[in-house]
């Protein structure tokens, strides 16, 4: 943690909550390089952690009370709630994150014994698709496992309540990427997971020659907005059609050809190539983490465009200028691939970039979006970093 950021939040604390000990816990934002609205169609997704993400100061208190505030909505001040009747009654407010996921640990059966003052800072710029909200929430989780010591709620519990929290108490039913990504996150690695067992592995993002590099549009997407639940919907109802004639449990258990070959069942075409998306992307993630296994960065970006083709004429999650910052990061020579990466509908795109590449990128993206929009974009070279936990 920076020493500023940290000098900065101790102040805000000392004058919010007084002068008492503190501990500090951090979760990492995450960006995913491939695999997009799979994890709610039982696929395959490829995220990692990034070092952006949300920290907080906790102290424990004797009674009851939940205090948290939050220096990303100073105006806001100290919220207090009462474990015992833990209503998040203020469903525009940023507090539904955390108390959501208080919430779910009471009604999961864990005895919340006292309350907390807590201060929170964000370093994720909201609603840009690099899942702050998902870092708050796994945030709180790790601060409520760490401090009764629940052993046996582990990492991945952690990440499940907050995914609970998200779709039960703050309106997106997102799937379990980006909470997942954000709890068990490794460094220099990203996570090949597979949604519909949970099961994952670490594989090592040790380019030599390359970076990963976000995009900010600076369009920004809300996805409680309708348009995210929407195109899950519409994939729900290709697969309730498709289960008519072949048994599977979800999308990712077809292959492209198998897909073809049982198209015929989904009536309405909007369905149809929400389902479509869904199945192709599924294998473009094990395509995708091949190729890099195999160092083959070629092969890497083409599977990195066809995503974004198909996010954006397919699954339709996607916006005129996120379209645009592709299309740039394409004419760029030393950029291997470019797309969308999270829910959609404005947010950031990430890209595969040669390091002798990257001034140029930023310079020709940027000048030529600012152009073409008036917006200025933003741009954050990235390592994959750790998961969730107590820093200090
Ligand atoms: C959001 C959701 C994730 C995932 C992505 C799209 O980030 O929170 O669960 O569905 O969109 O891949």
């Amino acid at each position: 943690m920076d020493t500023k950021l940290r000098t900065l939040m101790e102040t805000k604390f000392r004058d919010a909550y007084g002068l008492k000990d503190y501990r500090i816990y951090f979760a990492p934002g995450r960006v995913n390089l491939i695999g997009e609205h799979t994890d709610y169609n039982g696929g395959h997704v490829f995220p990692c952690a990034i070092s952006f993400g949300t920290y907080a100061l906790v102290a424990d208190r004797n009674d009851d009370m939940i205090r948290i505030s939050s220096l990303n909505f100073e105006e806001d001040g100290v919220i207090r709630v009462p474990i015992r009747d833990l209503n998040i009654e203020r469903p525009d407010m940023w507090t539904k994150y955390p108390l959501g996921v208080f919430r779910t640990f009471k009604e999961k059966g864990y005895d919340i014994q006292h309350g907390f003052d807590i201060l929170i800072y964000g370093d994720i710029p909201n609603g840009a698709g690099l899942s702050s909200s998902a870092s708050l929430e796994v945030l709180i989780g790790t601060i409520i496992k760490d401090s009764f010591e629940l052993s046996d709620v582990s990492m991945v519990d952690v990440a499940l309540f907050g995914q609970y929290a998200e779709n039960n108490y703050c309106g997106c039913n997102c799937g379990i990427m980006d909470q997942f990504a954000s709890a068990m996150g490794r460094e220099n690695h990203a996570i090949l997971l597979d949604t519909n067992e949970l099961v994952y592995e670490y594989v090592p993002l040790a380019f030599e020659n390359e970076k990963i590099v976000i995009t900010n549009s600076k369009v920004k997407h809300n996805l409680a907005d309708g348009g995210y639940n929407k195109a899950r919907n519409s994939a729900e109802a290709a697969l309730a059609e498709l289960q008519k004639e072949v048994d599977i449990k979800t999308l990712g258990d077809l292959t492209e050809a198998e897909f073809e070959s049982y198209s015929y069942a989904i009536e309405n075409d909007d369905n149809y190539f929400s389902a479509k998306h869904a199945v192709y992307e599924n294998r473009r993630v094990l395509k995708a983490v091949e190729a890099l296994r195999a160092n083959n960065f070629e092969e890497l970006g083409k599977l990195m465009y066809a995503s974004h083709m198909s996010l954006r004429d397919d699954y339709q999650v996607s916006c005129e200028e996120i379209d645009l910052l592709v299309d740039l990061a394409h004419e760029v020579e030393g950029v291997w691939g470019s797309r969308i990466t999270g829910g959609g509908f404005g947010g950031c795109t990430v890209s595969i970039v040669k390091n002798e590449a990257i001034d140029t990128f930023i310079d020709y993206v940027g000048e030529e979006y600012k152009r073409e929009t008036g917006i200025e974009a933003e741009f954050y070279v990235v390592e994959a970093a750790q998961g969730a936990g107590r820093i200090e």
